[in-house]
């Protein structure tokens, strides 16, 4: 759904605040770069038409973030030096096509901005310019709204206020719904006669007013969705309200969270009505969890696809699969593309890298599975080393089903035990072992056939 409005997102602050060499706009929230929250609450809008007033750091790095935002194209205008936000917008118009439209403005630095909000501005287009405002608690470092009676006359900078004006607590929350050319004429007007020599985008205002223009006020409902990200404290303060809103998002769809203000998530997981998320869980990067699975304490995820019913504790799960009713952990590493068997066991201090484990595997401790291939129902005692490299290359194990693998053996890789073989404990196991052999010690040697049973007289 495209609704014909374009949108400038201001993007080329120097964010001097954050004390960072990195910009703040790349600062991340949730997994997630602030300017990408922001693309994203427009995509949720429905604008699709957006261009980004960026800096020389920034700009390398748009289309990645657009992209990843779900922005089919975003156009980038630079802006060196930053005269502040109305030369932003400059820059931006005189990258633009004129339109006749509305044209959306918004801060990059906002990125609990919800699409709902962004709708209601758009909502309000017929007018001159619709202006998103909040309630705030005082004190804070927002720009004023100033009215004269019931309109809205100008808004000042808290640099630039009086100790009254400093007292106003409707505030300016950086998204505007301008028509077009109205404000085309307002931002060549523009001056830098202020406490910070910037033009700033926020003289509009008293311009428009001045004009007799229609200024509509849109209030937030909530004042914390239009919070802006300018120091770190901000950052922190605002990816916990970004957490807690994914969190409740996933409670509300039947996911359990004993204590959301540990459990960090990023956004775009897919979990399943009755997982339950135990203290210290970090979720990230499209993980999945199946129903009734439960992950954590002390587990971090990313990347994972975790199937129904598996109990995950203690854990570090990256790049890899598990199984319906799998056990992981406690102290457990599962990484590399590892695919962990439904109903396989990977216990204490267990480490696999792109190893697959059928079905039913116990490898209960103390244990490398590094470019392995394990066999249903095998048993992999504690202790058991792949010997995967050998300093210049990675080499594989194949372990048939039903093997027996004792305490302490070493694989020394290139290897293969067939099924149902067994090596005895501290075996080091440097030749194949066929289906069915027994083998142990250093290097291990064949052992003689496991006598047949005697038969009950
Ligand atoms: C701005 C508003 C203020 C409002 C507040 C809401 C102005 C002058 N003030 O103040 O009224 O209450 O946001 O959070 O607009 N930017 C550029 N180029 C520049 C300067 C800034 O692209 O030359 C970008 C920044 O990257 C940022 C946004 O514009 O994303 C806002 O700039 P910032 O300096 O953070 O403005 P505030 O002081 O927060
Ligand atoms: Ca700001």
């Amino acid at each position: 759904m495209s609704l014909g409005v374009r949108a400038v997102v201001l993007a080329a602050g120097k964010g001097t605040r954050m004390k960072s060499a990195r910009p703040k706009v790349l600062h991340e929230l949730c997994g997630r770069p602030m300017l990408w929250w922001v693309l994203r609450a427009l995509r949720d809008a429905g604008v699709t038409d957006v261009t980004i007033v960026t800096n020389g750091e920034v700009t390398p790095h748009v289309a990645a973030v657009a992209g990843d935002a779900g922005h089919a194209h975003v156009r980038s205008v630079l802006q060196e030096p930053q005269l502040g936000t109305g030369h932003a917008v400059q820059m931006a118009l005189a990258g633009l096509e004129p339109g006749t439209g509305t044209l959306l403005v918004l801060n990059g630095d906002m990125p609990l901005v919800e699409a709902e909000l962004i709708a209601r501005a758009i909502a309000a287009r017929e007018h001159a310019l619709a202006l998103v405002t909040a309630r705030m608690p005082l004190p804070s470092s927002f720009g004023r709204v100033v009215r004269a009676g019931d309109r809205v006359a100008r808004i000042v900078e808290a640099r630039d206020a009086t100790d009254d004006e400093l007292a106003l607590d409707e505030m300016n929350a950086g998204l505007y719904a301008y028509d077009e050319a109205k404000l085309r004429a307002a931002a060549a007007e523009l001056t830098s006669a202020n406490a910070q020599n910037e033009y700033y985008l926020t003289d509009t205002i008293a311009r428009f007013a001045a004009g007799g223009e229609r200024i509509v006020p849109v209030a937030a409902a909530d004042y914390r969705s239009v919070l802006g990200v300018n120091d770190r404290v901000e950052l922190a303060a605002a990816a916990a309200l970004l957490n807690r809103r994914i969190c409740e998002r996933h409670m509300r769809a039947g996911v359990t969270i004993v204590d959301p203000a540990t459990t960090f998530l990023e956004p775009d997981l897919t979990l399943a009505p009755d997982v339950t998320l135990l203290p210290n869980t970090t979720l990230g990067r499209k993980t999945v969890v199946g129903a009734h699975s439960e992950i954590g304490p002390n587990a971090r995820l990313q990347n994972a696809r975790v199937g129904e019913h598996a109990v995950l504790a203690d854990c570090v799960v990256v790049d890899s699969r598990i199984g319906d009713f799998a056990l992981v952990g406690p102290y457990a590493h599962v990484r590399g593309e590892s695919e962990i068997g439904t109903g396989a066991r990977i216990g204490n201090f267990v480490e696999t890298k792109r190893a697959v484990l059928g079905a039913g595997v116990k490898a209960g401790h103390l244990t490398y599975l590094g470019d392995a291939h394990v066999g249903e129902r095998t048993n992999v005692g504690a202790g058991t080393i792949t010997c995967n490299y050998d300093g210049e290359n990675k080499h594989e194990t194949t372990i048939g089903a039903d093997a027996f693998i004792g305490s302490n053996s070493s694989l020394v890789a290139p290897v293969t035990v067939g099924d149902r073989a067994l090596t005895g404990a501290g075996s080091v196991v440097i030749r194949d072992v066929a289906p069915g052999e027994r083998v142990a010690g250093n290097p291990a040697r064949l052992l003689p056939k496991k006598p047949a049973p005697t038969p009950d007289l």
